[in-house]
């Protein structure tokens, strides 16, 4: 078997080999190979292991090779909630943030999530794909090899389609992968009353996003003030019907019972979780929704409230990380911060931040057979680090060790260059 990708001699080679999410126990074990080898050919790994097992492989001649003598490599991260394309900036009610007026008290008075909207509304779609992009750059710089995108700052089907259509080019101009969603319930839109949205989401929106196939989850808000749980019930039902996977926000700043509610109707996810519930935590559980944990959320906005992590992870939930980059509630699209908020902040340990932001977050994008962990078939997608153990990276987390990041076998950031 031929080899024309080969990173040589890791001391650490993170594989967290499996192509299945991890619970509980499972999720402090990384599976690391000490002097790893690992190999591709034409961006799909072929090989993983130690030296003497090279000897099976033709290694082309023009084959790339690093020798990572002294560092670390791990699958590269997954950024598994972002609303990446959005227009506007947010930056004066940040400061109104900082100075003391409650997020949910700004959406009230017409800001927030309301105000993207508006301005995502007026951006014409190729500046929404140039300003998108550089926002993918960012992620790249941190790490990140496959993201999730919302849409939802349009919550009229023009917008809508214009917002995942810019996900869908830049799909094609950027190496990363983009997973998109369809946030249709994100919110109640500024111009509609709530009744006839519900209406139009469900008739007309759903159906004609799932005829253009420009989304593979649909997502929505359970929150008091934006949807409750019988006009989420109807949307995530309507979505299902209609062959969405389904996302959702649930139990961030009031328990709807949103977690138990995404359990019930078969979810991938369900994401924030702040104010999930015993039996929320039961529900997740027993169920294949794994729960996306923001803290980055926690962080921007100063919140008080954790989610129950450990909780969540004792009692065997599938946990991820995500970045939940936006411009209201989580400015942050850098997953190597992202872990170390979650080590620092919320109670992981740098196995299981290690682990939610890999082969978890994957599986919460429905992404693990492809990528997530080192193995043989999957995309070689590669992160390594500029230190020999991984325990590093978060003991002086103000140092950026990040030195290479490889996507389906083609260096795309080297240093601090992107060179895609
Ligand atoms: O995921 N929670 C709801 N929506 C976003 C915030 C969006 C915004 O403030 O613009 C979130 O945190
Ligand atoms: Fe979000």
């Amino acid at each position: 078997m031929k080899i024309d990708f080969l990173v040589k001699n890791c001391s650490q080679l993170i594989t967290l080999f499996g192509d299945s999410p991890r619970r509980g126990e499972d999720m402090k074990d990384l599976k690391i190979i000490k002097d790893g080898f690992i190999g591709s050919y034409g961006g799909k790994i072929v090989f993983i292991g130690n030296e003497d097992m090279l000897k099976d492989y033709e290694i082309d001649e023009n084959a790339k090779i690093i020798d990572a003598t002294g560092k670390v490599c791990m699958p590269g991260l997954v950024d598994s909630h972002t609303h990446l394309p959005f227009g506007g900036d947010r930056s004066e009610e940040f400061k109104m943030k900082l100075d003391g007026v409650p997020y949910m008290e700004l959406q009230k008075r017409g800001m927030g999530i309301k105000s993207t909207v508006r301005a995502t509304r007026e951006i014409p779609l190729s500046e929404l794909i140039k300003i998108s992009q550089k926002r993918l750059d960012e992620s790249v710089k941190g790490g990140a090899t496959t993201i999730e995108a919302k849409s939802g700052y349009g919550l009229d089907l023009e917008t809508e389609i214009k917002q995942l259509e810019a996900i869908k080019t830049l799909n094609e101009l950027h190496p990363l992968d983009i997973i998109p969603t369809y946030l249709g319930g994100h919110d109640v839109p500024p111009d509609t009353g709530k009744e006839e949205y519900l209406e139009k989401l469900i008739n007309e929106f759903i159906p004609e996003i799932k005829k253009r196939n420009l989304a593979k989850f649909f997502d929505a808000f359970i929150e008091d003030g934006v949807y409750n749980r019988e006009e989420t019930e109807k949307m995530l039902k309507a979505a299902k019907e209609n062959g969405f996977e389904l996302k959702l926000h649930a139990d961030e700043f009031t328990n709807l019972g949103g977690a138990e509610l995404a359990a019930e109707y078969g979810a991938r996810s369900a994401e924030h979780l702040v104010r999930i519930s015993k039996t929320g935590i039961e529900a997740l559980s027993k169920s294949g929704t794994a729960a996306v944990i923001l803290p980055g959320v926690y962080f921007f906005l100063r919140e008080d409230k954790k989610p129950p992590v450990r909780e969540m992870i004792e009692r065997g939930v599938i946990v991820a990380l995500g970045s939940d980059y936006n411009p209201g509630s989580s400015h942050i699209n850098n997953m190597l911060f992202i872990m170390k908020l979650a080590v620092f902040l919320e109670g992981f340990s740098i196995e299981e931040a290690i682990t939610s932001a890999t082969i978890n977050a994957a599986y919460a994008i429905g992404m693990d057979k492809e990528v997530g962990s080192l193995v043989p078939g999957k995309k070689m997608d590669l992160i390594i680090f500029d230190t020999d153990s991984y325990i590093n990276i978060f003991y002086e987390p103000s140092k950026n060790y990040l030195k290479y990041v490889i996507k389906e076998g083609e260096i795309i950031l080297d240093g601090c260059e992107l060179i895609y």
